[in-house]
């Protein structure tokens, strides 16, 4: 498979692609962006098959509109752009990364007058999502939420999600979660739920909080497996005492947590997150192989 980069209509190999120093992607972080997971599909199309795209390309139009940037293009418009990327770069297994900025225009801190934004978008090979009960469990460590308060949007401005995750990082961990008084609200680059009584709880999303798509369908799932939800910010008590925790993400599905602060909570997944995590594959294979089937 050849990694290949989409910009503005444009398709070159990812390896060739050059950029504008004065895309304001660079300057100001003034930019949105998705990341869509790719799966195998039943043969077909020479590419695998984009999970949830519509989802995230109508988060990154709410995304957009958040930082008052209008997108010059439709929704299924980048879908059919982004099917045919993946088609002919070979893609099976993996990600397609989006960004949209407001473009290139010399640097001032003022909008430019017409700006003419940059979508690009490009494909790359992942490993595949480790079976329900197969993976190690996560290491958390928790960093004091000093993000803004706009965390809805899907902002490329990720400095804060950087050190955190740096933070954790230094310190035997995998991931990083915000705490805010006593409570958390997401991880660095995850959503967190947390199990007690057979209860999931997780952050509203809002101004500390992304709407996760991966959260979204597994909020979808748990409705239908009968589990139920609140939606409130968690204890770090909770998190730390409760009966199961897992975190959520494109990329990654569902990972159990086994430690939160250097401290071991759990020794294996617990059996609603495995529950969860059998129902969100098997919700991936229908619309995976239904979507196979719609293009025979
Ligand atoms: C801060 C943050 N929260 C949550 C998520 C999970 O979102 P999704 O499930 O859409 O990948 C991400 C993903 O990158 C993230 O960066």
């Amino acid at each position: 498979m050849t990694e290949l980069i989409w910009v503005n209509g444009k398709v070159t190999k990812l390896s060739e692609a050059t950029a504008n120093y004065e895309d304001r992607g660079h300057q100001f972080a003034d930019g949105v962006y998705e990341v869509v997971r790719v799966y195998k599909g039943r043969g077909g199309s020479g590419g695998g098959v984009p999970f949830t795209l519509t989802e995230h390309l109508e988060r990154l139009m709410r995304s957009a509109d958040g930082i008052r940037l209008d997108v010059p293009y439709r929704v299924d418009e980048i879908a059919g752009e982004v099917r045919k990327l993946i088609d002919t770069s070979g893609l099976q297994e993996g990600m397609v990364y989006m960004q949209l900025t407001r473009g290139i225009a010399p640097r001032n801190h003022l909008f430019p007058k017409k700006p003419v934004p940059t979508l690009y978008f490009f494909t790359r090979e992942l490993p595949p999502v480790p079976a329900p009960g197969t993976a190690e469990g996560v290491k958390l460590v928790t960093v004091e939420d000093e993000r803004w308060k706009r965390c809805w949007v899907k902002s490329i401005a990720l400095l804060a999600n950087v050190l955190a995750k740096n933070e954790a990082a230094e310190k035997g961990a995998d991931e990083a979660v915000f705490s805010e008084g006593g409570t958390v609200t997401e991880c660095s680059a995850s959503n967190l739920f947390a199990v007690g009584r057979g209860v999931l709880v997780t952050a509203p999303v809002g101004p500390k909080v992304l709407p996760g798509i991966t959260r979204q369908v597994l909020l979808e799932v748990a409705a239908e497996q009968g589990i139920p939800v609140i939606e409130r910010n968690p204890t770090e008590y909770e998190c730390r005492c409760g009966e199961e925790l897992f975190i959520t993400s494109t990329t990654r599905e569902l990972s159990w947590v086994s430690h939160w602060n250097g401290v071991q909570i759990h020794d294996r997944p617990g059996e609603i997150t495995l529950r969860l995590h059998r129902a969100f594959q098997e919700r991936v294979r229908r619309e995976v192989g239904a979507y196979q089937t719609a293009m025979v």
